[in-house]
């Protein structure tokens, strides 16, 4: 194989820029060409190709994003956008594609994999909620912007005696909410893995005063059946009741941005350079992920459609810690 080509796909993830270089300086190192494809499948179907040497990706694995851009892809969607960008590779000459993303990205580059095109696919979303890998590139930032956020909120929630709903991202997925929660020493966690309503909540943050606390914290997955704003609805129409008001914060897109974490790095830079050596050697078809604390490959059929489940004992861990 002489000439591969790598993209980033869905939401931006810190750490995807290590994982660039990576993989462009293992492949050249290899003796292999290295196309970058800007904005993701949308770049790959309109042929947006740039060579990089070693230098063009020089600087950048301190750097949060992409540097390639990222995209969310409707024409990628049909069978007619996944025929363009097979055809776009083959015009180009590239004969093997890496595709650094999550859950959604994943299943893009099985789609293309499905049509004969050697594909390898890395793993880095924030969610975290890929199958085929313990952790995956962007996360580790992540949980750590959430958390600096937490403790922050921690401080002004007690000078106030208040009650605060931090709502984090995740998609469908609760594991951010959960380890922000149990890093934070949250009072309550809401994530969509675990059925709760308003009414649990609220009791969950009033013990939190009656065991004396002056302020209570609960972390709010943005999947959850009731997000922040639901439940912030369901407590000021019940205000008398409940006697406390609560503070909203939604971190947002604050937590997909930040330098990436040296955790982070050091996993990109591996993950990465694993996928080109697979690439080159013809093993692909496949995930790379760290599982157990090894780099591993796990075939995209097996990975696509599913969502990583949460381990359970942590939630009831985070639990029995909120007494
Ligand atoms: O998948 C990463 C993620 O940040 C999710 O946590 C979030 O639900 C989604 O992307 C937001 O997507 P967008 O950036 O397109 O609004």
């Amino acid at each position: 194989m002489k000439r591969i080509a790598l993209l980033t796909s869905g939401g931006d993830a810190p750490g995807m820029n290590a994982a660039i270089r990576a993989i462009t300086r293992r492949a050249i190192f290899h003796g292999a060409e290295v196309y970058a494809v800007r904005h993701g499948y949308a770049g790959l179907i309109e042929e947006d190709f740039v060579q990089f040497g070693a230098r063009d990706v020089g600087r950048i694995i301190q750097l949060g994003g992409t540097i390639l851009g990222s995209a969310r892809c409707a024409e990628f969607q049909s069978e007619a956008g996944v025929t363009k960008a097979v055809k776009s590779l083959g015009k180009n000459g590239v004969e093997g594609l890496i595709v650094i993303g999550g859950n959604g990205s994943q299943a893009g580059a099985y789609d293309i994999a499905r049509r004969g095109v050697p594909v390898v696919g890395v793993a880095s979303t924030i969610d975290n909620d890929l199958c085929g890998t313990d952790v995956t590139i962007g996360v580790d930032t992540a949980l750590n912007i959430a958390l600096e956020a937490i403790d922050r909120l921690k401080v002004t929630a007690l000078s106030h005696g208040r009650g605060f709903l931090v709502e984090v991202m995740g998609r469908n997925c609760g594991y951010l909410a959960l380890m922000s929660g149990l890093a934070g020493g949250a009072d309550a966690i809401v994530i969509p893995e675990v059925p709760s309503d308003p009414e649990t909540v609220a009791s969950e943050l009033l013990a939190a005063y009656d065991r004396g606390k002056s302020h209570a914290l609960a972390v709010v997955a943005e999947g959850a059946a009731y997000d922040a704003e639901k439940l912030r609805n369901y407590f000021s129409q019940h205000h008398e009741r409940l006697q406390f008001s609560l503070r909203v914060t939604k971190l947002g897109h604050v937590q997909r941005g930040g330098a990436p974490t040296a955790f982070d790095r050091i996993l990109a830079t591996r993950l990465g350079a694993a996928a080109a050596d697979h690439l080159l050697a013809g093993q692909h078809g496949v995930l790379v992920g760290m599982q157990r604390a090894e780099i591993t490959t796990t075939s995209l059929g097996e990975i696509v459609g599913r969502q990583k489940p949460l381990n359970p004992e942590l939630f009831g861990l985070a639990q029995s810690l909120a007494r």
